[in-house]
């Protein structure tokens, strides 16, 4: 069957790479994709918003399975869309969606069916969030903007004064846009986070492997926050049996909540785990695959990505089982000079087939662009090397090993992608 996928990051590469190894996958499209998706898929002048023009498109084409890479067009409700007109689509619905575009409906959802998360209160007006800060006085606290702000739109504050400039700058200000018309409110949880990333019917969830993010932009977590320089998995934060507490205790109770509500949540369910020292809470939930989680777990996966991905818009996920290579992966971003601040495109990227043929080490195209036959870097994150081995450390060592045969004019990496995992 013909395949589209809908996104153009280091995700959405990772993604068509792994389709691109389906039995079941006919032709490959990658709406709008990049220069590295080009090579599994063919690239559709069509932005992943356009929610009009990917189904006509969809239609024209008789695609048998759409997969949704970035949460604005879920959120907006593709899939509602695309289900209407009889196409199958891996994601959860606009209802379902709600586990991302609006962290109070998370949190009330959480609060309700006790899974264990942050406490917090939840407030539509400065006044009554500003109130709720006096009178709450444990410090940090975390102030969140409600609805989506593209990976930012959360504060963390150390005493009284910053938590109320941060309500004022979000609710007041607007400095996150309409997602601040709405403030959350959390306890700060201590301990390590880990990324849980599981494919879902609505019914049976199956997880893939433990991951970690590396969100800030220097080594050793310091600096601003970026969309995430690198990761690895497995996570051996979370052991097994920890994986199966998460599973029962969390994963499985938050789609049976959803089904209570009136809800069937299909696609991935990433769940952002704070490991507190009471046990592993919700951080948050995200609809769709991590970035760059993926482009470190996808290697992993031995089962056919096509076959899981239909069975979770079919709900048939109770026959499918999920088989993980007994390996580790590290995915390390090359960012441009600058990220997350401002920075310059249109450098051009040397030694992008270095690794071409191997089977342990890859190269996702993230923020590139074709000009003039070169690839160029186009965006603040610009391409993911990602190395597969026996264990966590032979991997660390291979990607650092080879990663300077990729080069462009002011690369930055972060140094350190994995340290954690070796403690
Ligand atoms: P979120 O978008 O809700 O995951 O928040 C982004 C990041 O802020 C998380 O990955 C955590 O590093 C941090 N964070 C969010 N909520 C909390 C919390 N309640 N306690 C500590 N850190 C948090
Ligand atoms: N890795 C963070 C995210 O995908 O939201």
């Amino acid at each position: 069957m013909d395949i589209l996928v809908i996104g153009s990051g280091g995700r959405e590469s990772a993604i068509c790479w792994s389709v691109a190894k389906s039995k079941s996958a006919g032709r490959i499209y990658c709406a709008p994709g990049n220069p590295g998706t080009s090579k599994y898929a063919g690239s559709v002048d069509l932005k992943a918003d356009d929610i009009k023009g990917l189904l006509k498109f969809a239609k024209e084409k008789k695609i048998g399975m759409t997969i949704v890479g970035p949460e604005a067009p879920l959120v907006a409700g593709i899939v509602d869309v695309f289900e209407a007109e009889g196409l199958k689509i891996f994601g959860p619905n606009k209802a379902a969606s709600q586990m991302e575009g609006s962290k109070a409906f998370t949190k009330n959802l959480l609060k309700k069916y006790k899974i264990p998360t942050a406490d917090f209160g939840e407030f539509d007006d400065s006044l009554g969030a500003m109130n709720y800060i006096r009178a709450n006085k444990k410090y940090p606290v975390v102030i969140k903007a409600d609805g989506l702000a593209a990976g930012k739109g959360v504060i963390i504050a150390a005493n009284e004064s910053e938590a109320l400039n941060a309500v004022k700058d979000i609710m007041d200000n607007r400095v996150f846009g309409p997602a601040g018309s709405k403030v959350v409110i959390e306890e700060f949880l201590f301990g390590q986070e880990a990324s849980i990333l599981a494919f879902t019917d609505g019914e049976t969830v199956l997880a893939l492997p433990p991951s970690q993010d590396h969100k800030r932009i220097f080594d050793d977590d310091k600096g601003p926050n970026t969309g995430g320089m690198g990761a690895y998995a497995p996570a051996p934060l979370i052991t097994p049996l920890m994986a199966e507490k998460i599973k029962s205790e969390i994963l499985l109770p938050t789609v049976a909540a959803l089904k209570s509500e009136g809800i069937t949540y299909k696609g991935i369910l990433y769940a952002g785990i704070m490991m507190t020292k009471n046990g592993p809470k919700v951080l948050e939930y995200n609809v769709r695959f991590g970035d760059p989680e993926t482009q470190a777990v996808l290697p992993l996966l031995r089962t056919d990505l096509v076959e899981l991905c239909l069975a979770c818009a079919k709900g048939t996920l109770s026959f499918m089982k999920l088989e993980i290579d007994e390996k580790a992966a590290i995915t390390v971003v090359l960012a441009s000079k600058g990220y997350p601040g401002n920075y310059e495109n249109g450098f051009e990227i040397k030694g992008l087939d270095a690794f071409d043929g191997m089977k342990d080490l890859f190269v996702f195209h993230a923020g590139t662009a074709r000009k003039d036959n070169r690839v160029v870097t186009a965006g603040g994150r610009v391409l993911d090397v990602t190395a597969v081995a026996k264990d966590i450390r032979t991997a660390i060592d291979l990607v650092y090993k080879n990663i300077d045969k990729v080069y462009f004019e002011g690369v930055y990496y972060r140094k350190d992608v994995g340290r954690k995992a070796l403690i």
